[in-house]
């Protein structure tokens, strides 16, 4: 059991939030192999204010989770709040167990969301006052260490964490690299050290974490894990990082492991009602590594959930 700030969690493995892959089934693949909590993928305030009956159809909040905003007006994120307190028009927000706000999504910064906030501290702080005053349930951010290199030298990270810790936030994802990297690129476990020696608020490292190795190496810095892209190929490295922080030993046999994960994805898609490309994408992640090449070949043209199945057997 570990406490990040209010959030109670029962380990320290977290899954990603990763537009079309932390899908519900995915959450549930990996809550099997010891992942503790998870969140929805980024909202937009607006959109979700604006009771988008497109945006109920797509939200997932099946599990025990934290459900995660976009926004950069602090009414907006007001009223949004306001609704997940009240549970108001989308199913599923009894499960959601925190509030996030996303700092780092490098794809929407021209609308000034996202990583674009990073140079903006004083709208990120009027941002986080807002989530104190209104949230009934644990707040969060989640950033990123700057927007390009240029800015990274003004340690932007360390600005915004002390304003999290000041404004009350109960913890804070740091996705250690900065916007313009994207997803690739070195991360940079020393600005976590920094982090780390220079507030107390409770931290959690994310940022290629691939294997036990590089699991390891980040934890020294931080309170709890969150893994991304692995994740989505290798539910099971959940496992295997649970197994090294309790020093136990843990062998995993991965093709039987890759399959279990197949068929459990399958059966949840049914449960779930989870859609054709969510089914196609995720199967084609976890036969990845097997020697199976010809099998993902082969679901590139499928074109419905019925040939998946016939193709996957
Ligand atoms: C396809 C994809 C979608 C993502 N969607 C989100 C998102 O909705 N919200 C968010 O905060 N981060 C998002 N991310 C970033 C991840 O949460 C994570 O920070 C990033 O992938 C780095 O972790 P990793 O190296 O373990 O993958 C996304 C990443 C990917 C690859």
């Amino acid at each position: 059991m570990i406490k990040l700030g209010r959030l109670e969690l029962s380990g320290k493995l977290l899954l990603a939030p990763m537009a079309m892959y932390s899908d519900v089934a995915m959450r549930k693949i990996c809550y099997g192999y010891g992942c503790s909590y998870s969140f929805s993928e980024q909202i937009r305030a607006d959109e979700f204010i604006a009771k988008d009956e497109k945006l109920a159809k797509k939200l997932d909040l099946f599990l025990p989770m934290g459900i995660q905003f976009l926004a950069n007006d602090p009414e907006v994120l007001r009223k949004a709040i306001e609704m997940v307190n009240k549970k108001e028009f989308y199913l599923g927000l009894e499960n959601v167990r925190s509030i996030d706000l996303n700092l780092g999504c490098p794809f929407l910064m021209n609308k000034n969301l996202g990583a674009a906030l990073l140079n903006q501290p004083q709208l990120v702080r009027e941002l986080f006052k807002v989530m104190k005053e209104t949230s009934s349930l644990p707040i969060s951010a989640k950033i990123r260490l700057a927007i390009n290199a240029k800015h990274k030298k003004t340690k932007p990270y360390l600005r915004i964490v002390k304003i999290a810790e000041e404004e009350g936030l109960d913890f804070i994802v740091v996705h250690l690299r900065n916007a313009a990297q994207e997803y690739s690129g070195e991360i940079d476990l020393a600005a976590l050290k920094e982090i780390r020696e220079n507030v107390k608020i409770p931290l959690i490292g994310n940022g290629d974490i691939v294997d036990v190795k590089s699991g390891i190496k980040m934890k020294q810095f931080c309170d709890a894990l969150m893994v991304g892209r692995q994740a989505v190929s290798d539910p099971y490295l959940f496992k295997q990082l649970d197994c090294a922080f309790k020093n136990m030993k843990c062998s995993i046999d991965v093709i039987k492991e890759k399959q279990k994960c197949i068929r459990q994805y399958l059966s949840y898609s049914e449960q779930y009602k989870i859609g054709f490309q969510h089914i196609k994408i995720h199967l084609q992640a976890l036969l990845r590594d097997t020697g199976k090449d010809e099998l993902i070949k082969e679901l590139t043209h499928t074109h419905t959930v019925e040939e998946i199945r016939d193709l996957v057997g």
